[in-house]
């Protein structure tokens, strides 16, 4: 399969891409990438990738922030970093993504435990989340040319993070268990599927 990766150089997409790299032609994209740079948070840098590259079988992304902060802490402008960054960067690629890919492709998005479990200092998280989990269920049953759309919501991955330290009232998990996630959805026939890791 020809497959991009979106923030191949993070602490998810890293192990993503190196996987993936073994069986499939990838290609690992984020700011920085010479080869293959690309922002989400801009659409036209976001179609002007997909137009470099040739005809994908599927994209993942791993890539969007957002603000950490106390809710006392919090400004409008704070949660725009979040809305612009980690939602609509997504949901701008996905619209991308349905006009670029083949026929039958895929698209993984990226959002994880803060969707439905509390931590300290991360509404902002929680919100872009659970706004992408309702996305994908509405928004995958729209694609057309049986492109499917799911998004992988994990814990926090253990190796960043303490090992015996909870973190949204969960222990972290393996990066390995996690990668084998994204994997799945690449060749899994469903679609609208919120897999949850932790
Ligand atoms: N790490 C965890 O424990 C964990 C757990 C659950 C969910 N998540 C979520 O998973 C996603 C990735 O987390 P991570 O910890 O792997 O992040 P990370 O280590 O900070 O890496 C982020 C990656 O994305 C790229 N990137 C950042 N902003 C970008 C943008 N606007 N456009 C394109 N590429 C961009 C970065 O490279 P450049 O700087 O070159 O762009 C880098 O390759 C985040 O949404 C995070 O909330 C993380």
């Amino acid at each position: 399969m020809k497959i991009l990766v979106i923030g191949a150089t993070g602490t998810i997409g890293k192990e993503i891409y190196n996987t993936l790299k073994e069986h499939h032609e990838v290609y690992g994209a984020s700011r920085k990438n010479d080869s293959y740079p690309i922002d989400i948070t801009n659409k036209d840098s976001i179609e002007k990738l997909f137009k470099k590259l040739p005809k994908l079988d599927a994209v993942i992304n791993a890539a969007g922030t957002a603000a950490w902060k106390p809710l006392s802490e919090l400004t409008e402008e704070d949660y725009y970093i979040g809305i612009q960054s980690k939602l609509m960067g997504q949901v701008n690629l996905v619209h991308i993504a349905n006009k670029h890919l083949k026929d039958n492709g895929s698209i993984t998005l990226t959002t994880g435990i803060l969707a439905e479990h509390y931590e300290p200092n991360t509404v902002p998280l929680s919100l872009v989340n659970g706004a992408l989990h309702s996305f994908v269920n509405a928004a995958s049953r729209e694609l057309e040319r049986n492109i499917r759309l799911n998004v992988v919501a994990s814990g926090a991955i253990a190796g960043g993070f303490p090992k015996d330290k909870k973190f949204a009232g969960y222990l972290p998990v393996q990066i390995e268990d996690v990668v084998k996630i994204y994997e799945y959805t690449l060749t899994n026939t469903n679609t609208g599927q919120i897999l949850k890791i932790y």
